[in-house]
């Protein structure tokens, strides 16, 4: 026999010469629920570990983020009131606005991102405005602008637009440079799926719709090369940052979009892959630790830049101990 493949793996040191990727703290970026109000920490049921805080106690949970040197935040936003169009988004003293305020001043090198989005401020639970039943693009567009500009004047490090509305990136990006922010980067949910995986999310979000569902502006689960072109429209328009939501279920698009576009590529770890993960481990079905390392180990593999996970300080408390 010519080729034993066997020879490489011999001992831990050999395999460690030859690993071709790995997991590393500067790969992850960590999402917050921070929600309008004092005094709360509520513990969100299906996702063990992830909590909703108000500003007045989320130091502890922000002390230890910077403690595990988690590089970045991905904050959402639960408002006290909701209406028809969300307009507590573009509210200069909304909870995203405060929120960034009070981290940007007393966490200054912690890099916050925001989720541009509408569903957890309408009272219909939808991404945008709406009319004859749907979200209507081109009337959220000018919402999405005044939202960005809200968020950037409170001084955020970078904006993340989760809506899947057309030209989005396109209007945020006009919208930054006009008004003086030509260096606020854009992470785009570029490709997001119509996925069961969220629902853990909406319960913490309090943004699950109050009818229909998203299949007329998230993606259809069944396509491929129509990723490749949304994840097109957005590099044209100038995302910085392209993204794949979910990440475990999806990961041929991670790698389409890492063979495709020379730009960094993010994935989103979402609260359902999350919440299997807890459960099975909780029942002692699984390892919690190692099937949590192999899953993000293999959103790297597959060509992810950066993993947006609720597992981030689990993960960073790994990766110290080694
Ligand atoms: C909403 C939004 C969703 C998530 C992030 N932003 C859910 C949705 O589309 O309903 C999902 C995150 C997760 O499940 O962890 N724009
Ligand atoms: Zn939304």
């Amino acid at each position: 026999m010519i080729n034993r493949t066997r020879r490489l793996r011999k001992t831990e040191n050999i395999r460690r010469l030859v690993r071709e990727n790995k997991l590393t703290i500067d790969d992850l970026i960590y999402p917050l629920f921070i929600e309008e109000g004092i005094n709360i920490e509520t513990e969100i049921v299906s996702m063990p570990g992830i909590k909703r805080f108000s500003l007045d106690t989320i130091s502890k949970e922000l002390d230890e983020v910077v403690a595990l040197d988690i590089p970045a935040v991905l904050l959402f936003g639960i408002p006290s009131k909701k209406d028809e169009t969300g307009s507590e988004t573009w509210n200069d003293d909304g909870i995203m606005q405060k929120a960034v305020r009070f981290i940007k001043k007393n966490y200054p090198s912690l890099y916050v991102i925001t989720d541009v989005c509408f569903c957890e401020y309408t009272s219909h639970g939808h991404c945008g405005i709406i009319h004859d039943n749907d979200v209507d693009n081109d009337a959220t567009l000018p919402n999405i602008a005044k939202q960005v500009i809200s968020h950037a004047k409170a001084g955020v490090d970078m904006v993340a637009p989760s809506g899947m509305m057309d030209g989005m990136i396109d209007t945020i990006r006009q919208a930054l440079d006009n008004t003086g922010f030509p260096n606020i980067p854009i992470m785009s949910y570029a490709v997001k799926y119509s996925s069961a995986f969220y629902g853990p999310f909406r319960d913490a979000a309090d943004s699950a719709p109050t009818f229909g569902d998203r299949r007329t502006y998230q993606m259809d689960p069944a396509n491929r090369d129509e990723g490749l072109r949304e994840a097109t429209f957005d590099d044209q328009e100038g995302a910085d940052i392209l993204m794949v939501k979910p990440a475990l279920a999806y990961l041929d698009i991670i790698r389409d979009l890492k063979n495709n576009f020379d730009r960094p590529i993010a994935c989103y770890n979402v609260s359902g892959e999350y919440a299997m993960i807890k459960a099975a481990a909780a029942k002692g079905w699984i390892d919690e630790e190692r099937v949590m390392m192999e899953s993000l180990l293999s959103m790297k593999r597959a060509g992810a830049d950066i993993i947006i996970t609720y597992f981030a300080k689990d993960v960073a408390k790994v990766l110290l101990k080694k």
